[in-house]
Parts: structure tokens; C-alpha cells; sequence
């Protein structure tokens, strides 16, 4: 298998439609993109991913691109995805705070929060979603599914819904914070509690799709990560503006492995431009909570595949993964930029969901996870002083208010007069 960051620009192969079409990440079968609904290879069953001919350069996106189209969000990066527009809410263009007395107490020389969860939804799947769904048309379904910790299947069921699609989720039953399970039904999915974890909900709906019955939207599904790599570009083009270099290192929330395959594979392709040189690639550095770290697991035992977890356990619930399905793709996403992986508590997850909050950025727990580990790296020393980073918060925090309400204080009961509170209050 080669993932390497300084893969040659692949020619096209004869399937190639419109210089788009997907490979097979360990035995190099191609196969052409829209011709037929296929998720991994029919060869050996490996990974797919999107190839293009033409790897976008910087100029390529927002105003420099040839075709007419959104100058902000995803489908500004539309010269390096398979279509030029999709089904779009709009999603993308998301925020990247800063957060100057977070930098200073965790000692690096800059860090930027990039908060997806300032998305229509309420995450980051949104940008998958909107490519997702585009190809779902394109192919000329009309049933989606996705097994999901609670974002995936909000963002199914509001793009779904857009795109006039049905929609049907399978949730680990009691494991998907109240806000998710609140979207997609209004959204107008079918949900369907699985009495099992995430894992056994992405083992069913993988065999419904394979079985026809339904369209699979889960992140196995190569074009997903097509939208999901804007963030990395979106983070590169605002860092570089604002410090004139790249940031040294992007820290991020790991469940499926979904968004360190896919911001690795965008890099890879800017650095098949030209547009990048691999030096300044950031180092992808991988977070997750303890009770659900087989991702952290592999890179410490410098293992090439991840063992599946079969009891996990977190209270950062959309995390609560056992089997991330894009290792093959995300662990050498994680090794080849020099990048690393490391397990948080929810003790300390919940203390980065405060630390952020009081600073007015609103996370959910798994969210809270990248800010968790950066600390937890900076204390091992494994971070330097000297690094400028981005950590990724992944999803918003009302998608979890339980949680939320838990990591607060407690509100005060007062009596109805103004005397009364006045008291309280100086009390
Ligand atoms: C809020 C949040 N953060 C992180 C993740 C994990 O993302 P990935 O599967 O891309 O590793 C998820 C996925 O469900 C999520 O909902
Ligand atoms: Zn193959």
C-alpha cells in the first residue's frame, strides 16, 4: 500500500470519467466512479478513495477557479471535488477562533480553534454530506443510510431531506446525545435503536447496503471524505493568511478515522500539485478517549492494523468507536506527516469542554477531546513551546445538553423579589 505524502500525480486510468475515478488503497484496482454503486474493492475488499488527474493548486480555489460557483465553504473547493455543486444547506467556511488565554496556559506560540461545529447541523459531517448526497444522485438512488453516534445521522437525515431522499439511521441504543437523536428525527429519518454499539450498527447497515437495500453514507464511503478534506484546506488558506506559514500541527477528535484520512488525503493532493511542499505539512496528531483508543493503541505498538475494541466506553459518546474503519487510510496519515495519537480521560475532556466554553466556544465532548490531548502533549513534552497549532472542535454544544449541563454550574434558585435576588446575589 502507498499513502505516502509525495505519491507521484496518478495518470488516468482508461475508466476515468472526466479525470475523476476511484482506486483501491491496497491493490491499486481502479474503477470508474459513477458507473455503479461500490463502496470498497471488488478485488480484495480494501479502502477506495477519489483519484483526480489534475490535484488542485491554491489558485484553483475561490475566485481563481474556472467555473462559476460559491466563493466560501465546500464547494469553493469545487476544482478539487468530483462536481461543481451539490445539495448544499451551505455548509463549510466555518470559524477559526482565537483563543489567546488558552494559548498562553497551554504554552505554544500560537493555536487557533477550527470550530466545525458551526455547521448547518451543528458538525463537520455536513461537509461529507453535501458531496455524499450529490453522488447519490448521480447515481440514481433514492434510499440513504448510515449507522451513526448521533452527527452522522443528523447531517443524513437534513441533506437527505433537502435532496427529497429517505433516510434511515441505526443508532447504538442510549449512547446518541439527546440533540442528534432530536435533529434526525425532525429532519424526518427512520431511526432505528440498535440494542448494541456503534460497531454493530456499521456491521447491519454495511450488509443492508451490500444486500442493495439502502445507500451507504458512512465514511467507508470514498466520497464523503472528499468534503470532509475542505477542512484541511479551509485550515490551511486562513492559517497561512493570518501568520503567513502553515500551522505546525492539527489535533483532532478521532472516531472512525474518517477526518484524518481525509485532511491527509487533501494535503497529499496539494502536495501532487506543487501547491505544498511535504515539509510543510502539519502533523496529524490523533485524539481519543480511553475507553474507546484502539487508533491510539496502533501507533503506540507501531502496529500496521487496528484492533478492533469490542467493549468501549466514553462520555464523549459520538467517539464511542470501537473499529475505526479508515485506519488503513489514517494511520499513515498519522505517521507520514510525523504526527502521533494519544488517549484522554473524560475527566479532562470535560475540563477542556469548560476551558473552551468560558472562552465562548461551545463544544461537545468529543469536540473538547483535541484541546484535551494538546495539553495532555504538552505536559509529556511531546509538543514543543515553539509549535503553532490547530485543534479541530468537531461538533457544537448543544448536541449534547446533558452533557453540557453536567460540565456547568448548577442554576441558583431565588425567590420572585427583586430584595430577595439582591441578597442572593451578594450573599
Ligand atoms: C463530534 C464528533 N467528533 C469526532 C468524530 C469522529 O470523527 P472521525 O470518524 O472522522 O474520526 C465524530 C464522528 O462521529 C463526531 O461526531
Ligand atoms: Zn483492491
Amino acid at each position: 500500500m502507498s499513502l505516502a505524502i509525495d505519491d507521484p500525480t496518478p495518470s488516468a486510468p482508461a475508466c476515468a470519467d472526466d479525470g475523476t475515478w476511484l482506486a483501491c488503497i491496497e491493490c491499486e484496482e481502479t474503477f470508474a466512479p459513477f458507473e455503479a454503486v461500490r463502496y470498497t474493492c471488488d478485488e480484495c475488499d480494501g479502502l477506495l478513495e477519489v483519484r483526480y488527474a489534475n490535484p488542485p493548486t491554491f489558485e484553483d480555489f475561490g475566485e481563481g477557479a474556472d467555473s462559476e460557483g460559491p466563493d466560501r465553504g465546500v464547494w469553493r473547493y469545487r476544482e478539487a471535488l468530483p462536481f461543481d455543486l451539490g445539495v448544499t444547506l451551505p455548509e463549510g467556511g466555518t470559524p477559526l477562533h482565537r483563543v489567546p488565554r488558552i494559548e498562553e496556559a497551554v504554552g505554544v506560540e500560537a493555536l487557533r480553534i477550527k470550530h466545525e461545529g458551526m455547521n448547518p447541523t451543528g458538525s463537520f459531517k455536513d461537509r461529507g454530506m453535501t458531496v455524499g448526497v450529490r453522488v447519490a444522485k448521480e447515481l440514481g438512488v433514492d434510499a440513504l443510510a448510515c449507522a451513526s453516534t448521533g452527527n452522522t445521522s443528523a447531517a443524513l437525515a437534513a441533506y437527505g431531506g433537502r435532496g427529497d431522499m429517505q433516510t434511515l439511521v441505526l443508532l447504538p441504543k442510549g449512547k446518541v446525545a439527546a440533540g442528534k437523536i432530536a435533529q434526525a428525527s425532525l429532519h424526518g429519518a427512520r431511526i432505528l435503536e440498535v440494542d448494541g454499539n456503534f460497531d454493530a450498527c456499521l456491521d447491519i447497515v454495511q450488509e443492508l447496503a451490500a444486500r442493495g437495500e439502502v445507500y451507504l453514507l458512512n465514511s467507508l464511503n470514498p466520497f464523503r471524505l472528499e468534503g470532509q478534506k475542505t477542512i484541511g484546506f479551509e485550515i490551511l488558506e486562513e492559517f497561512h493568511a493570518d501568520y503567513g506559514v502553515y500551522p505546525d500541527r492539527i489535533v483532532l477528535p478521532v472516531g472512525n478515522a474518517g477526518n484524518t484520512s481525509a485532511i491527509y488525503k487533501g494535503f497529499r493532493e496539494l502536495v501532487q500539485s506543487g501547491a505544498l511542499d511535504p515539509e510543510d505539512v502539519p502533523k496529524l496528531t490523533g485524539v481519543q478517549a480511553e475507553g474507546a483508543a484502539p487508533m491510539v493503541e496502533a501507533i503506540e505498538e507501531g502496529a500496521d492494523e487496528v484492533r478492533r475494541w469490542e467493549q468501549v466506553e466514553t462520555r464523549a459518546t459520538a467517539i464511542r468507536i470501537g473499529n475505526p474503519v479508515n485506519a488503513p487510510k489514517a494511520l499513515p496519515g498519522i505517521r507520514n506527516t510525523g504526527g502521533t495519537a494519544i488517549a484522554v480521560s473524560d475527566v479532562e475532556i470535560t475540563a477542556a469542554q469548560r476551558h473552551l466554553a468560558v472562552e465562548g466556544v461551545g463544544v461537545e465532548p468529543a469536540s473538547a477531546a483535541s484541546l484535551a490531548g494538546l495539553k495532555k502533549l504538552r505536559r509529556q513534552g511531546v509538543v514543543d513551546d515553539d509549535e503553532r497549532v490547530v485543534c479541530l472542535t468537531t461538533g457544537h454544544l448543544l448536541k449534547d445538553p446533558d452533557a453540557a449541563y453536567e460540565a456547568g454550574g448548577d442554576p441558583e434558585p431565588v425567590p420572585n423579589d427583586v430584595d430577595a435576588v439582591l441578597k442572593h446575589i451578594r450573599g
